[in-house]
């Protein structure tokens, strides 16, 4: 079954948002989890998004990426009226809700997107939501009014400084910490060494953190590997065992060296897509 994008456009400096039919998923899913897609046929890259949000009685799916590569630039290059042949889903554990007290929400760059309907359960489960939103510049700010909607704080940084405070979330992140009483709870998404650094702050301040981890995936079934990570001296899988996990007990840096060891073949993948696509003529 093959699903329709019936809206489309652009949140920021390469930052999408489509809604997409996607009935099954969007009846099923529960916030944390997200879908792998593959845009063409059964021999198309597949690539892993969280599912933003849903309308089960319409039966529509959101999705937000930001364009790294070739499949997520060929998916911003689908127009409305298009579809996607497969999507599967929804995958992964979903994120545990409670009512833990005052969480602090952080989501840095395009995590932002996988963070809000986190953010938006806690709300809706009677916390109070503190949120720091962290990008590069003002440019890629994006969801800043829909998480301004659910957080009862919200603080903006950017590294440049040119919109919100000029900090890494880091430094807003151990002020809220050092508050009396402390935050409950912590969920972090965002590039991996953001979440590494969020984490040794919060370890600081005995904070439970939970990360969301955004490693290679292929299958998403636990079958192939490639989402094997350390947690606590342990392999797990992020696709079946997470995406969320206890962040103090994550190895990032054998995280991040998994991620780099296919950089030259993306590199090339991207080159030759970017030159498709310039002769199709999707560039006028
Ligand atoms: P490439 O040039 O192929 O790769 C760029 C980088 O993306 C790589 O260096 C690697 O770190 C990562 N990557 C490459 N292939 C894969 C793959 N098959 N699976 C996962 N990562 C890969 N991104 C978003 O923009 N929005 C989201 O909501 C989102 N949710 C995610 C949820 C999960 C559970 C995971 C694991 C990842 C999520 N990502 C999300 C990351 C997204 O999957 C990658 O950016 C995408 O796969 C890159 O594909 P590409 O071909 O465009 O880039
Ligand atoms: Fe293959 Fe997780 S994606 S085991
Ligand atoms: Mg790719």
């Amino acid at each position: 079954m093959s699903h329709k994008i019936v809206s489309k456009r652009q949140l920021g400096e390469e930052v999408f948002w489509a809604r997409i039919e996607a009935p099954l998923i969007a009846r099923a899913r529960k916030p944390g989890q997200f879908i792998i897609l593959s845009i063409n046929n059964d021999y198309s890259e597949r690539i892993p998004l969280t599912i933003a949000g849903a309308d089960a009685a319409e039966g529509m799916i959101e999705l937000i990426w930001q364009k790294v590569g070739k499949t997520t630039a060929e998916l911003a290059d689908l127009r409305e009226g298009q579809s996607i042949a497969n999507i599967s889903g929804p995958l992964g554990t979903p994120t545990h809700i409670d009512n833990f007290g005052t969480c602090v929400c952080v989501g840095g760059g395009i995590g932002a997107a996988p963070l809000l309907p986190i953010a938006t359960a806690l709300k809706a489960a009677g916390n109070t939501v503190l949120t720091i939103l962290g990008f590069r510049s003002k440019d890629r700010l994006i969801l800043e009014t829909e998480f301004a909607a659910i957080s009862d704080e919200l603080i903006v940084t950017s590294d440049d400084g040119s919109y919100g405070r000029k900090a890494l979330v880091t430094e807003p992140l151990k002020e809220l910490c050092e508050r009396d009483p402390k935050p409950a709870q912590a969920f972090v998404i965002g590039p991996t060494v953001m979440m590494k650094f969020c984490c040794e702050a919060t370890r600081q301040y005995a904070v439970p953190t939970q990360v969301s981890l955004n490693t290679i995936m292929v299958d998403g079934t636990g079958m192939c590997g490639g989402c094997r990570v350390e947690i606590d001296g342990k392999p797990k899988f992020v696709c079946v065992d997470g995406p969320e996990f206890d962040g103090h007990l994550v190895n990032f840096d054998l995280m991040m060296k998994r991620m780099n060891a296919y950089k030259k073949q993306e590199q090339a993948a991207r080159a030759a897509y970017e030159k498709h696509r310039c002769k199709i003529g999707l560039d006028e």
